[in-house]
C-alpha cells in the first residue's frame, strides 16, 4: 500500500472539477462544511483548527482530505476524502457539498476520482461509507456509485461498502 503523506499532495481532476489540497485561504468559504469527528465548525476559528487537525492526520498517514474545486473558478464547492483506517487497508469515505452546489452531479464525479485513487494509488482492499438512515441524498449517491448496504448500525446509521466488478481496469 502507498499510505499518505505523499511527496506531492495528489491532485485529481476531470474536465470540470479538481480534487486538490485545501489552503488556509479557502477556509472562509467552507466554514459551514468543516467537520472533525462529526462536529461541525461554528466559526472561522474552529474551521481553521479542524483544518490543522485534518492536516496532522494526513501527515500521520491516517487520512486524505481533498477540496473539490471548479476548474474555471478554483473555488471550493465541497470536500471529500478518506478519514480512518487506511493502515488496515480499509478506507472510510466521507463527503459534503456546500448547499448551493448540490443537485448537479459534482459529488458523484468527485467520489469516482477518490474511489479510483483509493483502489489504485493507495491500494486499499475495501472502501466503506456510513450514512444516517434518513439521509436520502447520501443513500442515492452511494447507490449510484455501486456501494451496497452491508450493515444496519445501532446509531441510526447504515454502513455501505463499495463493490466494483472493475477493479482490474
Ligand atoms: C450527500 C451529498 C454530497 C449529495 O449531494 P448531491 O448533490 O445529491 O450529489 P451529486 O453532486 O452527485 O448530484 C447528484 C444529483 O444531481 C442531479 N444532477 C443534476 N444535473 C446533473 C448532471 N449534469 N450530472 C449528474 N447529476 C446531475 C442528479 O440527478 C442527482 O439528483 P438526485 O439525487 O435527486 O437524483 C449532499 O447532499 C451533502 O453534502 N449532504 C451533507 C453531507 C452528507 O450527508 N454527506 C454524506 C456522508 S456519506
Amino acid at each position: 500500500m502507498n499510505l499518505p503523506p505523499f511527496n506531492i499532495f495528489p491532485t485529481l481532476s476531470t474536465e470540470k472539477i479538481m480534487l486538490r489540497e485545501i489552503l488556509i485561504s479557502d477556509i472562509p468559504d467552507i466554514v459551514e462544511i468543516s467537520f472533525y469527528n462529526a462536529k461541525q465548525a461554528e466559526n472561522l476559528e474552529q474551521a481553521i483548527e479542524m483544518h490543522e487537525r485534518i492536516n496532522q492526520d494526513y501527515r500521520n498517514g491516517n487520512s486524505i482530505h481533498w477540496g473539490i474545486s471548479h476548474r474555471s473558478t478554483n473555488k471550493i464547492m465541497g470536500t471529500c476524502g478518506y478519514y480512518r483506517g487506511l493502515e488496515t487497508g480499509t478506507g472510510e469515505l466521507g463527503c459534503v457539498l456546500l448547499p448551493m452546489f448540490r443537485g448537479q452531479g459534482i459529488m458523484t464525479n468527485a467520489m469516482k476520482l477518490a474511489i479510483d485513487f483509493g483502489l489504485y494509488k493507495i491500494e486499499l482492499n475495501r472502501i466503506m461509507a456510513k450514512t444516517n438512515k434518513q439521509n436520502q441524498s447520501a443513500i442515492k449517491l452511494l447507490d449510484r456509485l455501486n456501494f451496497i448496504k452491508v450493515d444496519d448500525l445501532l446509531n441510526e446509521e447504515f454502513k455501505y461498502e463499495y463493490k466494483s466488478q472493475l477493479k482490474s481496469k
